[in-house]
This record gives structure tokens, C-alpha cells and sequence, in this order.
């Protein structure tokens, strides 16, 4: 209490590039994300292919980049085969992440087509339970291969030509998690990643491949990237300026009852990305990787607030999201943002339905309280990070994770800023997450005068949402003189944006 918060920024100081990857999504087949979601036949607001129009809109709005599928936990029993071809021919199959039954009606052609329309870039997950080697290079093949192969020809008979150029291939998902149909140990995982890293090169040495880390500060993080992040003359070739690991994935959910517990939990994630990152550093230098080997970036291919008892749905899905949900979403895009130099993607879980912030019904489309923060990174915070120094009261409560306490700070402001690609226009994006407070902020690095575009995410309360018919988070336009210090809004998302 007492000194007036200040933030001071210098957009001369660009430190990293900040992947447009961040903005990526998440498509699984799990509750009504494809079935319902992307993919709904018959239902008047779906096009000739059966794609919903207003998801792709939104998808569009978002500027969606890459789009991971089709698992997730469903990914681990899911044979790529099962959906190609006539439709008429494609088998049901039991499915057991879910307990549901997966018709296969939509598959790959299905989703390499949806993605064509939407304009985002598959990428596919590779079944690690029950999926063997050879099924995952059949599906490299079929998706990549200009050959005269057998899987590129099944792919031309059933009505694609051109290959797909499918670049991004993850190596499992969560094959650490105890709800695997086959949880693998951590040695048995690093072995089998590596092997398939190999062939897969092979096969296709373009593809970008994805290792499947946990949260990025367990052992298991620490001994797969040990064990495959390694420079082998083999695998590629003897080129030195290869790597046979190209990013390594992480997933975390927060979520908390608790409002400040809630908003401030994505500073772990931030946290988490630090330790991955040293982590990767560390593998390098017990490896002896030789530096023209390309460091491994990190994939934070799920991330979000997640409360499966507070979801309605079945699976603890259907999540309905709150503005402060909507913070602690902003929370975790600023900590993409400050630790740009390390992200190579983030896909947000999921795009739709599910836990996602677009929700469909049969009529129509809701965007939750966290899909505006979503919409509006996208829109503005890409080009450059620039550093940020803020000078803030802290939070003291209770924090979940309770170890972020010590190790990173939880300000009530939390800030991160970006200098667009050509360096002309830079915004400020500052999460105040104080229930009570508005803070009257001296800006240091936005010349006085200047005209300021501002949009501002809020709400009457923490609790508000969108569900349900209700209208009670949006994006509140206006414009600023920059002449004074500015006043962050007590619970709220705002972003600054001016040219210099
Ligand atoms: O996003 C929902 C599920 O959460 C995913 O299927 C799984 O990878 C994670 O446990």
C-alpha cells in the first residue's frame, strides 16, 4: 500500500519473437467437441460438408493457427483407419477414454478438409496404447507421402490427390496418466518415443514431432527429454543443424473455488514453462547436443481452467466460465507472452464444447466469459514480447498451486506487452484481478498525448458468465489522451494499443 502502481514499458526493447502458435486449439473427439461441434450433418447452420458455420466463424474470429486432434485421452485407442473411406464401410468402435462409441463418421479426410475451410494447420496425435508403428507410419504416409505407396494411393482413391503436409505430429498423449488404457512408465515411454522419432524421420524428416512431457516439472519431464533429446547421427542422417525432438508437450488445468486462488493459478503454468525450459537446457548439456542442433520448444498442447466437479456435464464436462475464469485465462496468455522465447505452441483444451469457450447448442453459439481474452490476444498480442516492470500490491491469500508462493510473484496487476511484427503499434494487456480495487496506474513508455485504442473485458462480478442466455462479459471499446495515469478497472482485462 502506499506508492502508486506503476508500469513501465519500453517498446525499444523487443526480446523475443512470440509464435502465433500460441493461439492454437484443440479438437477431440470427447463429448460434443466434433460430434455436435465441429461436425453436426443435417442441423440448417451447417454447411454442404456438415461443418458448423458459426464454429468456423469463430474460428475464424480467433485466427486459429494449428488445431491438434484427435486426442487427447481418445487418441489412445483410436485407429486412424477406422475413419477413411465410404462412410458406409467404416466400423463403430467401442471407446474407451470416454466410455462412449465412436461412429467414425468423421476422420481424417473429414478434418483435414475441415481445416482447409477454417484456414488452421492440422495437428495429429499418434495413438501410444493400443496404436502400433506400423499404423503410425501407414498414417504419416496416407496424410504426407507424394509416392506411389500403398497408404498415398488410399488416399488418392478416396478422393485426395495432393498430400496434406501434415507438419506437426505429436508422440502420444498423457501416457504418463494413470487413466491410459496402457500407462507407460517413464523408461518404457522414452524407449519406445525414441524409436518411433526415428522411423517416423525417415519416413518424413520435414515433420515437426511432438514428446509427450507432463507438466513439465516431474520426473518424468526430466527423464524423457534426458532420454530423447540427444543428437544421433543415425536418425538424421548426420546432420548436424537436425533434431530428432522438435518440441516438447505440456499440460496444465487450474481452476479454484476461490476467486484470488482461481484467477492467480495460471502463474504456475507460467512457472512450469521456466522449470520445462531448464529442463531442456539441461538434457542438451548432459547429452552434449552440439549447438547448430535446434533447441526443442515447448508445446503446451492443453491448457485452461478446468473444474470436472464443477462441470455439469457428463465426462465433468460443459464447463460454464465466470470472469474470473475469464482472468485467470488472461493470466495464463500474459505468461505465454512473457515467456515467448520458450513457446512454440499452446493449444487451448478445447476449441469447442467441452471445456471450451464456445459452446454450441442446436440454434446457435455462446461465447463464454474466456473466450473475449482468447479473441483478443489473438487479435493484438502478436509480433514481439517486450519486458514489462510493474510495481503492484501483491496478493498474499491462499494460491493454487500452493508452491508458486516462493516462487513467483502473484501481483493484482499482471502484465505482459507486445510490439506488432513491422515494430509500429504496441499493446499493453493488464489483468487487475483485485475484487474491490480499481488501481489508478502511472504508464511509463506511452508518450502523453497519444491516442490510445482501449477494449476492456468485465464484468458487475467475478461470478459473471455468458451461460445460460445471459450477456454479462464483453469487450467495452473506447478510446484514451494517454495525457494522465490510467485507471485499471477492478476485475478486469484491459488492453492498450497505441502506434508509436
Ligand atoms: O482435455 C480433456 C482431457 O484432459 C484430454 O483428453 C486429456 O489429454 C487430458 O487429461
Amino acid at each position: 500500500e502506499g506508492e502508486q502502481p506503476s508500469i513501465s514499458v519500453n517498446p525499444a526493447h523487443k526480446t523475443a519473437k512470440i509464435n502465433k502458435n500460441i493461439y492454437s486449439g484443440f479438437t477431440e473427439h470427447m463429448g460434443r467437441c466434433i460430434y455436435g461441434g465441429i461436425y453436426d450433418p443435417g442441423n440448417p447452420l451447417s454447411d454442404e460438408n456438415g461443418f458448423r458455420k458459426d464454429v468456423i466463424e469463430a474460428f475464424q474470429e480467433i485466427d486459429v493457427p494449428v488445431t491438434r486432434y484427435p486426442g487427447g485421452n481418445f487418441v489412445a485407442t483410436y485407429h486412424w483407419l477406422d475413419g477413411v473411406g465410404p462412410k458406409e464401410n467404416r466400423p463403430a468402435r467401442p471407446e474407451l477414454a470416454w466410455l462412449g462409441l465412436e461412429p467414425n463418421e468423421f476422420g481424417t479426410d473429414e478434418f483435414m478438409k475441415w481445416c482447409e475451410v477454417v484456414g488452421t494447420e492440422p495437428y495429429l496425435c499418434l495413438n501410444f496404447g493400443t496404436g502400433t508403428l506400423d499404423e503410425a507410419l501407414g498414417w504419416l504416409e496416407y496424410c504426407n507421402s507424394t509416392q506411389n505407396t500403398y497408404y498415398a494411393n488410399l488416399r488418392r482413391k478416396n478422393g485426395r490427390e495432393e498430400p496434406y503436409n501434415v507438419k506437426y505430429w505429436a508422440l502420444g498423449n498423457e501416457c504418463w496418466g494413470p487413466w491410459q488404457v496402457e500407462q507407460m512408465t517413464k523408461e518404457d515411454y522414452a524407449k519406445k518415443a525414441y524409436q518411433w522419432a526415428k522411423a517416423l524421420k525417415l519416413l518424413d524428416p520435414s515433420i515437426t514431432l511432438i514428446l509427450c512431457g507432463e507438466t513439465g516439472y516431474s520426473s518424468w519431464d526430466y527423464y524423457v527429454l534426458k532420454q530423447c533429446v540427444k543428437w544421433d547421427v543415425h536418425g538424421l542422417g548426420g546432420d548436424r543443424t537436425k533434431s530428432l525432438i522438435d518440441m516438447h508437450s505440456i499440460h496444465v488445468y487450474t481452476a479454484d473455488k476461490e476467486h484470488y486462488a482461481n484467477a492467480t493459478a495460471p502463474r504456475g503454468a507460467e512457472r512450469a514453462i521456466q522449470m520445462t525450459s531448464a529442463l531442456i537446457d539441461l538434457a542438451r548439456i548432459e547429452n552434449n547436443v552440439p549447438h547448430t542442433v535446434p533447441r526443442p520448444t515447448i508445446c503446451f498442447d492443453e491448457w485452461n481452467v478446468w473444474d470436472p466437479v464443477r462441470a455439469p456435464g457428463e465426462l465433468g464436462a460443459e464447463e460454464s466460465y465466470t470472469l474470473s475464469d475469464a482472468l485467470a485465462v488472461s493470466i495464463f496468455l500474459n505468461g505465454f507472452i512473457r515467456q515467448a522465447r520458450d513457446m512454440g505452441m499452446a493449444n487451448i483444451a478445447q476449441s469447442v464444447n467441452v471445456i471450451s469457450p464456445l459452446m454450441t447448442t442446436k440454434d446457435g453459439i455462446v461465447k463464454q466469459a474466456s473466450y473475449w481474452p482468447y479473441m483478443l490476444f489473438s487479435r493484438y498480442m502478436r509480433g514481439w514480447t517486450i519486458p514489462v516492470n510493474v510495481r503492484a500490491e501483491e496478493y498474499e491469500g491462499r494460491t493454487n498451486p500452493e508452491w508458486i508462493r516462493g516462487t513467483i510473484e502473484t501481483p493484482f496487476l499482471d502484465v505482459s506487452a507486445a510490439i506488432d511484427e513491422k515494430g509500429e503499434v504496441v499493446t499493453l494487456a493488464v489483468v487487475n484481478v483485485h475484487e474491490e480495487k480499481s488501481y489508478d496506474v502511472k504508464l511509463d513508455g506511452i508518450p502523453s498525448g497519444k491516442q490510445v485504442d482501449v477494449y476492456t473485458v468485465g464484468g458487475d462480478h467475478v461470478q459473471a458468465g455468458n451461460m445460460g442466455g445471459k450477456e454479462e462479459v464483453k469487450i467495452v471499446e473506447s478510446k484514451w489522451d494517454a495525457k494522465d495515469s490510467y485507471v485499471f478497472p477492478k476485475h478486469s482485462l484491459t488492453l492498450l494499443r497505441w502506434r508509436i
